[in-house]
């Protein structure tokens, strides 16, 4: 697709996928094999300024708009999504929240190292009973003197074994419901932080997913994040720019889906001729296009909406939506063009569609997308 993009955003676009070719999809497959959170590479994409893209200069970041920054998360999206989700994780959910949120010491403090890689920061939003009623907190920060101490599980945190820094959100006072929840910027290396490793993921095998216990953590005022009563907030308007980038990393695989099925294409033959000649092999390819091409323009839309300050949670929920749906389609159909050989780790597309399952899942479900959606379209709160 032709896009009016700068030239600056063309370069950098160009960086991004020359960047994801040369270092992450060569990695890819054995990183997938061994479990590897490759914390090498991790660094290398720090170097390229993708861990702080949105963050101003001033704080140590790229200072670059939403819509290069989800070009970029494409590219990288494109090349794995273990290493994806470390971008997503990093830059939208923990350095946006901190970067809207954070006193100027706080940000002073936190964001140069986040965005150097020299720290890396985790979410922890979800908890065992807690998901998609994510006002539901049942960790409680309870005030110790002059700071607090937080009890409580979270569950399903992508980096929660290597972040230094956690965003904590806990319920001050179960009465006040979601008014009562604060954020707190928790310093992981303290005894009563716990992560371990949560095995036998259906994919994502590059990445790090881990529960945290948290017994007895302590955090002083100058660690929350915003004011007692916005932790919500604080954690809708992180996950408005994170599924921002969860849809931009499915439009990459999207694209790698149609790349992958086109090449395997025009080698292929059967009956005697390359599978190139069969119209219905070339449908299901026409399929994975026009799902890549309407993903794209989505969320294309939803950051051009964000670099202009106009509201936009409706349209990220429609594009994260739309966007993982399709990525969960594309990578189906990408192996059935493959044949048996899509079902195998020779080719991307068998780990595509390991990878992608998670996307409809995690940052809110398609289900809550389509609640946010419905309630815009309604003005009903289906859920009172
Ligand atoms: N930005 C700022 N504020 C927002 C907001 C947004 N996008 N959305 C809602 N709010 C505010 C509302 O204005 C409201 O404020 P007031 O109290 O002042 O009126 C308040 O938050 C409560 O809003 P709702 O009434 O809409 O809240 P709700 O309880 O009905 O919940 C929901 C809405 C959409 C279901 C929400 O709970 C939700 O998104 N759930 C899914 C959670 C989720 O995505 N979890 C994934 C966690 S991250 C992860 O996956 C782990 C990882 O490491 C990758």
């Amino acid at each position: 697709m032709d896009l009016e993009l700068s030239d600056e955003q063309r370069l950098i676009q160009e960086t991004a996928r020359e960047f994801t070719d040369k270092e992450i999809v060569p990695r890819a497959r054995e990183n997938d094999r061994n479990h590897h959170f490759d914390l090498e590479l991790i660094a290398q994409m720090a170097e390229q300024g993708y861990l702080g893209a949105i963050v101003p200069r001033e704080y140590g970041g790229a200072g670059l708009d939403y819509l290069t920054y989800g070009l970029i998360v494409e590219q990288v999206g494109r090349g794995d999504s273990a290493m994806r989700t470390v971008v997503s994780v990093q830059t939208s959910l923990v350095c946006s929240a901190i970067l809207r949120w954070g006193t100027e010491e706080q940000k002073q403090h936190y964001l140069p190292k986040l965005c150097s890689g020299e720290w890396l920061g985790c979410f922890g939003l979800t908890e065992p009973d807690t998901g998609s009623d994510a006002a539901n907190q049942k960790t409680r920060a309870r005030r110790d003197g002059d700071g607090w101490t937080l009890n409580g599980a979270k569950m399903w945190i992508s980096m929660g074994n290597h972040a230094k820094v956690a965003l904590v959100f806990a319920q001050t006072d179960p009465e006040l419901a979601h008014k009562g929840v604060a954020c707190f910027l928790v310093d992981t290396d303290q005894p009563g932080f716990q992560p371990s490793t949560i095995e036998g993921k259906m994919g994502l095998h590059g990445s790090d997913t881990a529960s945290i216990a948290l017994d007895d953590v302590q955090a002083s005022d100058d660690e929350m994040l915003g004011e007692v009563g916005e932790g919500f907030k604080i954690a809708m308007s992180a996950l408005d720019s994170g599924r921002y980038s969860v849809a931009a990393g499915c439009v990459g695989i999207c694209q790698g889906c149609v790349d992958e099925s086109v090449r395997y294409y025009k080698e292929r033959e059967q009956f005697g001729r390359p599978i190139a000649s069969f119209q219905l092999v070339q449908s299901m390819i026409a399929d994975i296009v026009v799902d890549t091409d309407a993903s794209r323009m989505l969320v294309l839309r939803a950051g051009y909406l964000k670099d202009s300050g106009k509201p936009n949670t409706t349209e990220t929920s429609i594009a994260k939506l739309y966007a993982t749906e399709a990525a969960v389609r594309c990578a189906n159909t990408a192996i059935q063009v493959h044949g048996g050989a899509g079902y195998v780790d020779d080719h991307p597309v068998e780990r595509y569609f390991r990878d992608v399952r998670v996307t409809t899942l995690y940052e809110g479900t398609s289900q809550i997308q389509k609640l946010i959606i419905g309630r815009a379209a309604t003005g009903i709160n289906a859920l009172a």
